[in-house]
Order: C-alpha cells, then sequence, then structure tokens
C-alpha cells in the first residue's frame, strides 16, 4: 500500500470557479494519498462565500482580496504578491486552477515562478479573441503555457491545445466539472425561494461581460424592457451581477418594471431552481451556456462568440450578440413558436456526465503518488 501523501493547493477566487472546483476539493478529500489545501483569493467575496457554504468548504487560507470595483492591473499585483507569500508558506507540490479568471492566470504564473506544476481544469477553451472575452481569453491562454496538466472538458477544446503545440500526453479529457456540481444541487431538488407568478413564463437572464460595459449592456436593457413591454404573459427575472458598471445600469433602466424582477445574485441552489423553473435564459455566462443544456432549458446568448460551441452545434443554444433587434426577435420567436421552442429544449450535455471530478483525481493520483 502507498503511504506517501502529497500536499495539493486548490486555488479558488470568483464564484464560477467555486463552483467548478468545489466537486474536485470534494473528491480529493476522499482520498488518503491526498493533503488538500484550499486557498480562497477572494478576487470576490460575497459571491464566493455563498458557493462554499452549499459545498461545505472551508478555505485554509483566504486573502480577501476583493476591492470595489476593482482594476485588473492592480488585481493582478496585489494576487502575485499575496499568491508569492502563500506558496512560500505552504510548498504544495501541485496547485490545481479553474477556468479564466485574472485569479487562475496570477496562480500559474506564481507557480512559474515557484517551479510548482499546475493542473489547469477547464483547459482549452478558445473563441480566438484575444479581446472577447476580455480578459478571459488572454487568460486562458497564458495559462495553458504555463500548467502542466490540462483537464479539457470536450474534445474541441483538446483540439485547441494541440493546435497551440501543447503536448498531447499532458491534456486529459475530463468533461467539466459543471455538470458534477449541478447533478449534487438538482439531488436537492431546489426552489427559488422568490415569490414569483406560477401562472406566467419565466425568462432568467444574467450578465456580467466586460466586453459588453456600455452601450452592449444598455441594448440588452433595452431588449429585456421590450419583451416585458409586450408580452403579458411573462416574468423576467434578473440576478443583477454586483459589477458596478453592470448593477448601477441594469437598476437604472429596469427598476420598477410590473414584469421584471430584479435581485440579488442567488445562491447556487436557487439559481439552479430558477434555471429548471424557466422556460428559456438569456446570458452571457459561460457557466449558465453548460449547464442550461443539460436541464433542456434554451439559451439565447448575449455575446458577439462563445468558447463554447459545442451546445450552439447541437442547436439549443444560440448565439444573439450584444444586439437589441436580434434579441427580442429570437426571444419572441422562442415564446411564439412551439417547434422551434422545442427543438432548443432538446435536453443534452454536450460538457460532462457529472463523473469529471473523478477523472481529474486518477491523473493526479498517478503522477504525483504512482
Ligand atoms: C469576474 C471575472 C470573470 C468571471 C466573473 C464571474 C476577472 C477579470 N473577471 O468578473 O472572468 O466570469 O468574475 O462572475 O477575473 N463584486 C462584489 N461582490 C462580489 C463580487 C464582485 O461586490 O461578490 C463587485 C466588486 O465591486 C468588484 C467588482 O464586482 O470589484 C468586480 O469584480 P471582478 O472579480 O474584478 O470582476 P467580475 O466582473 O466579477
Ligand atoms: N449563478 C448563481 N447565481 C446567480 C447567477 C449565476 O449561482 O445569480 C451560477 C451559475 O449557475 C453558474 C455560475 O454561477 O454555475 C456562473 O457564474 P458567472 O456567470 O458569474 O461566471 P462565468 O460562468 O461567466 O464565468
Amino acid at each position: 500500500m502507498n503511504t506517501r501523501t502529497s500536499r495539493i493547493l486548490c486555488v479558488i477566487g470568483t464564484r464560477p470557479e467555486a463552483i467548478k472546483m468545489a466537486p474536485v476539493i470534494l473528491a480529493l478529500r476522499n482520498e488518503d494519498w491526498a493533503d488538500v489545501r484550499v486557498l480562497a483569493t477572494a478576487q470576490h467575496r460575497d459571491m464566493l462565500d455563498q458557493v462554499l457554504s452549499i459545498f461545505g468548504i472551508d478555505p485554509d487560507i483566504d486573502l480577501d482580496i476583493m476591492r470595489h470595483n476593482q482594476a485588473l492591473t492592480t488585481l493582478t499585483a496585489r494576487l502575485l504578491l499575496d499568491l508569492d507569500d502563500v506558496l512560500h508558506a505552504e510548498r504544495p507540490e501541485a496547485v490545481l486552477t479553474q477556468g479564466d479568471t485574472t485569479t487562475v492566470m496570477s496562480a500559474a504564473l506564481a507557480c512559474f515562478h515557484h517551479r510548482i506544476p499546475v493542473g489547469h481544469v477547464e483547459a482549452g477553451l478558445r473563441t480566438g479573441d484575444m479581446l472577447n472575452p476580455f480578459p478571459e481569453e488572454m487568460n486562458r491562454v497564458l495559462t495553458g503555457r504555463l500548467a502542466r496538466w490540462h483537464f479539457a472538458p470536450t474534445y474541441s477544446a483538446r483540439d485547441n491545445l494541440l493546435r497551440e503545440g501543447i503536448l498531447d500526453e499532458t491534456i486529459h479529457v475530463t468533461g467539466n466539472t459543471v455538470i458534477d456540481a449541478l447533478l449534487n444541487v438538482v439531488d436537492r431538488h431546489p426552489t427559488v425561494g422568490l415569490p414569483l407568478d406560477p401562472s406566467k413564463r419565466l425568462i432568467l437572464v444574467t450578465a456580467h461581460r466586460r466586453e459588453n460595459f456600455g452601450g452592449p449592456f444598455r441594448a440588452i436593457c433595452r431588449a429585456i424592457r421590450i419583451l416585458a413591454d409586450h408580452n403579458e404573459d411573462i416574468q423576467i427575472l434578473y440576478p443583477v451581477h454586483p459589477n458596478p458598471n453592470i448593477h448601477t445600469a441594469a437598476y437604472e433602466m429596469l427598476d420598477g418594471h410590473p414584469r421584471i424582477v430584479l435581485c440579488k445574485p442567488l445562491d447556487y441552489l436557487p439559481f439552479v431552481g430558477a434555471m429548471q423553473q424557466s422556460y428559456f435564459i438569456l446570458s452571457d455566462s459561460g457557466g449558465v451556456q453548460e449547464e442550461a443544456p443539460a436541464l433542456g432549458k434554451p439559451v439565447l446568448v448575449l455575446r458577439r462568440e462563445t468558447e463554447r460551441p459545442e451546445a450552439v452545434r447541437e442547436g439549443v443554444v444560440k448565439l444573439v450578440g450584444p444586439n437589441r433587434d436580434r434579441i427580442v426577435s429570437e426571444a419572441q420567436r422562442l415564446l411564439d413558436d412551439p417547434a422551434a421552442y422545442r427543438e432548443m429544449a432538446r435536453g443534452v450535455s454536450p460538457y460532462g456526465d457529472g463523473h469529471a471530478a473523478a477523472r481529474i483525481v486518477a491523473v493526479l493520483r498517478d503522477a504525483l503518488v504512482g
């Protein structure tokens, strides 16, 4: 029996990283060879804490990095300095990061300086456009150069990495851990917990992308208002992201409409309940594009490009861009045309089968303790 243990530091910064890393942390905790440590940079504060409590994860280290309306360069600089101290003190044998945020890119770079190998969960997503999404596409490319293990969710993500010269033997197609997290929550039969009108069809909205700040986001809000004005049989639920560039404009343009409910970000359980209860979803979120198809919910994506082409190819997710008229016409089609709706509401799960975390743990076990 192998008695060697290996210290693995799991780094999480924002809400989606916590949701998608939680299954890996929980799976590693069941392994007697793994000494799992959790580092929260807390690039997000309240939204991160919500998720951690749902999955029963209490970080061992918390950098409490978030500041109001934090700028990218300051955020990166502060992350690098604090991560350097943590790596000196912790001396992990491997570090895991998830996704494409500034926390991920900074952690990968800090580990490179310390010559600590990095496992990148959700590797290989690309749009091919460095400014869309911004800064995430650059964060992904840089993290791809820096990582030792690339846990690609799909074969097209693997192909993206191969095209960039990443060695085949370092890429492992595992599925996306978001489906592990989603199934865990669905099993708990979540409910929204808000006074919604059950006689009305629910449209769920989320939006937060930096490249949509300003004019594109205002166009999205105008489209939401037009849909609410013209359809008495719908209600629109929009949990507003706390980024002030989104929050201020959303409340200015949408608050007070009788068919629009604005609220704080929902905890992950009620949010999954809201997705299940929705008729369709308008979103620029990455995670929602992965979860909604598995729940059989159509998504109109409020972006020009996506790094998640699989569900678009399946016909269950459609790119409409931050374009007022396109959002209104495609949403109205889903409301008015049952055949078009059925075509997009087929339950498919191109991003995972709920066993991604187990595959990641198996790769790490082989690599770290043999
Ligand atoms: C960040 C990520 C983005 C990810 C998104 C998920 C970067 C640069 N951006 O975007 O890739 O898709 O998270 O949601 O890594 N805030 C709060 N409370 C919170 C979280 C944020 O008040 O719990 C506010 C703060 O004023 C903060 C601001 O939102 O300064 C922006 O946070 P930041 O993490 O820089 O960017 P996001 O837009 O959240
Ligand atoms: N989500 C949530 N509450 C909300 C909105 C989203 O729990 O009010 C979840 C959603 O189910 C998904 C994740 O947060 O798993 C997506 O986060 P976000 O859209 O902030 O980031 P992205 O995925 O675009 O990086």
